[in-house]
């Protein structure tokens, strides 16, 4: 076939390490691609929407391989470009615009959660924080509505909460900062799961979670010190955070309960977002053992260091039958 792989299109001098990877996605789905024999073309997808659906029109590519995350750095905008593909009537992998429209505002994303009747840590908006009066107390974590790869997460986004006043300063005082929108999202101490889900036959398949181990954090920053994916973790290979945050597949007998648990909460989540292709969810375990759900990805990174590669492989996929995957989930 002829596959278009689309893209961000970015300044690749000054592009930070989380924009970067998704040129790096690129390159390795299109390897993969070719190895399966396609025809591959790879196109940085920008604002310039016209001229994306010009060079679409005249080539008319027999499937979209959609990559695009963020149109001109902005995450909010990435389903423009899926939203072109649908009007044009092009294939495409992954998940429709709807689901990534949804998802580029993780507020959306919970209220929807919330009145389906799927655990998520309890929120608070600035915007109530300011009107109403609530009472908020606890720990929180200061999460930004718009990002994604923990972009604006770091070891002082947990904050612990006496009043109403205290939380609203918090989140003005960290918006001045980064100029990001940013909510509080009750901070919940216990373990990480991510269900990695696959397309197979019209239907979404749980690849093998995987729990993300926090090793000797208390030792390096403290018994205090949260324990969160931020930035650093994810992006700076030379930090502590990053060499100690592995992901295990291997679970005792006891947690049979747990995973089945977040298994179906991921499906759920799929169901909810109407998600196709390819999705991970992540979660974390409160202290009644509940998993909540913190974070939905319609378009997760498929860099093939990262977690939905590694869990295409526990299922005995490597990188390019995974990638054969996802193409087979976009022809059907
Ligand atoms: N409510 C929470 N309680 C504990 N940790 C959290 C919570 N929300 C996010 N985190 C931590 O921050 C990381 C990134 O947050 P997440 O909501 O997944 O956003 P992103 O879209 O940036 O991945 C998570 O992997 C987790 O380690
Ligand atoms: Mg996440």
């Amino acid at each position: 076939m002829n596959i278009r792989v689309l893209h961000d299109k970015m300044d690749s001098v000054t592009a930070r390490q989380d924009e970067l990877d998704n040129l790096e996605q690129a390159r390795a789905v299109a390897e993969a691609l070719e190895v399966l024999g396609h025809e591959v073309v790879r196109t940085g997808a920008g604002l310039d929407i016209p001229t994306l659906a010009r060079d679409l029109e005249q080539d008319r590519p027999d499937l979209v391989f959609n990559l695009v995350e963020a149109c001109a750095g902005q995450p909010r905008l990435g389903h423009f470009v899926p939203a072109l593909l649908e009007s044009r009537e092009l294939r495409f992998t992954g998940c429709p615009a709807w689901a990534l429209l949804t998802a580029s505002d993780k507020l959306r994303v919970k209220r929807l959660l919330h009145r389906a009747g799927l655990c998520t840590p309890k929120w608070f908006t600035l915007r109530r924080l300011a009107r109403d009066a609530v009472d908020p107390c606890g720990t929180f974590i200061l999460k930004p509505v718009h990002e994604h790869g923990s972009v604006g997460l770091d070891i002082d986004a947990v904050v612990p909460v006496m009043d109403r006043v205290h939380l609203l300063d918090a989140l003005r005082r960290r918006q001045r900062e980064t100029g990001l929108e940013f909510f509080a999202e009750a901070y919940v101490e216990g373990r990480e799961i991510n269900v990695a889900l696959l397309e197979r036959d019209g239907r979404p398949m749980a690849l093998p979670p995987a729990e993300i181990l926090f090793q000797d954090f208390d030792r390096e920053f403290g018994e205090q010190a949260p324990r969160i994916l931020d930035y650093a973790s994810k992006w700076d290979g030379q930090s502590f955070a990053y060499q100690h945050t592995p992901r295990r597949f291997r679970f005792p007998e006891s947690d049979k309960e747990l995973l089945q648990r977040c298994r179906e909460l991921a499906m759920e989540c799929w169901e909810l977002l109407d998600m196709r292709g390819y999705a991970r969810i992540d979660l974390r375990v409160d202290a009644q053992g509940r998993p909540q759900i913190i974070d939905v990805n319609p378009n997760p990174c498929l860099a093939p260091d990262a977690g939905f590669a590694a869990a295409g492989l526990q299922a005995g996929m490597d990188y390019t039958a995974l990638v054969d995957a996802v193409v087979g989930a976009a022809l059907r």
